[in-house]
């Protein structure tokens, strides 16, 4: 090598795993993880979703054997999603005292205290329509939408959320709850908002699991256009200005350059959620034989903390927890 040439050695730095492991920069751990449930009324329930190989619905007298393996994986937090079968206009389903969400969390709290349960607060759910509000003139009626995700949000925290997460995309949602919350004696607890999320394809598994594909039109009128960044940052803005005690940007892989600049312009957690697409088409593959889906998974987790992500929601939360205790 001809001396006048002059360049830096990078490998040096990388020379073996002890190298490695002592300039590494980001560090995935189980406590990065919340772990999403699907609650599903009846009895002796375990269905697979076809969709997402490995995840499940699972009815109220199965929960505890879920959750068991949950808490003994280290696993902290758990966000529960209601599955029912009588649904109406308003999504009544989502506010009652006895909901689905409001049982499976009084279960947990009594069972596992230590257990974190993340309330998702929306209705699509629980509307015959399937959208995440209520329906006037075709479209989803903004103000009228926020009494019920209120009342909603008050009867999860009744029943014993740790952390209220509200997903609708109704404008004004964190106010509003935040005011409800505070004048029924829940001034403690935190919201986790879906302040950045996005109208986006990777949810269609997750509407098989939660049988919340909407009846007529889509999403576009309350979640974000995919080509928009500026956006983004108005409504991380409104959400913090509003009170949120955490922010989930949604999707996540896609999503990486908003998940930084959203890391960047606060101080508050930042929560990506690997969402149900992004799931399933690592599965898919897996299953096909042509990754190697743990080195896969593990990579894609530590991309997101390394863009800023404080914490993660993700299907695969109980198997990096393994992954990372081997
Ligand atoms: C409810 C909600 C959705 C997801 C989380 N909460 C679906 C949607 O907006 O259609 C998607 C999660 C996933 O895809 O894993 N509004």
């Amino acid at each position: 090598m001809s001396k006048n040439i002059e360049f830096k050695r990078h490998r040096r730095l990388r020379s073996s795993a002890s190298m490695r492991s002592l300039v590494r920069e980001n560090h995935l751990r189980t406590n990065d993880f919340i772990y999403p449930i699907f609650v599903i009324e009846g009895e002796n329930i375990k269905n697979e979703i076809a969709s997402m190989p490995g995840i499940y619905q699972v009815s109220l007298d199965l929960l505890a054997g879920e959750v068991k393996e949950v808490y003994d994986l280290g696993i902290k937090a758990i966000m529960f999603f209601g599955v029912i079968h009588e649904k109406d206009e308003q999504g009544t389903g989502a506010f009652v005292d006895n909901g689905i969400v409001q049982e499976a969390t009084r279960i947990v709290k009594k069972d596992f205290p230590e257990i974190l349960v993340l309330a998702d607060t929306c209705l699509c759910e629980y509307t015959s329509h399937g959208h995440c509000g209520v329906i006037h003139n075709h479209d989803v009626d903004n103000d009228e939408s926020l009494k019920l995700l209120a009342k909603t949000a008050v009867s999860q925290a009744k029943a014993g959320a740790d952390i209220i997460a509200p997903s609708n995309m109704m404008d004004g949602f964190v106010a509003v709850i935040r005011q409800a919350l505070d004048e029924s004696g829940f001034s403690h607890i935190p919201i986790m908002s879906y302040a950045v999320k996005y109208a986006s394809s990777f949810y269609g598994p997750f509407r098989d699991a939660a049988d919340s594909t909407p009846q007529f039109g889509d999403r576009k009128t309350y979640q974000m256009d995919p080509a928009n960044r500026l956006e983004a940052l108005r409504e991380a803005e409104s959400d913090i200005e509003e009170g949120a005690d955490f922010l989930i940007v949604k999707p996540a892989l896609s999503y990486l350059d908003i998940v930084r600049e959203v890391r960047d312009m606060t101080n508050v957690p930042v929560v990506a959620y690997n969402v149900s697409g992004e799931y399933s088409m690592v599965k898919a593959a897996a299953l096909q034989g042509w990754i190697n889906e743990k080195e896969l998974v593990l990579e894609k987790l530590t991309a997101m903390k390394r863009a800023g992500a404080d914490l993660i929601i993700t299907y695969f939360a109980k198997d990096a927890a393994k992954w990372l205790n081997e």
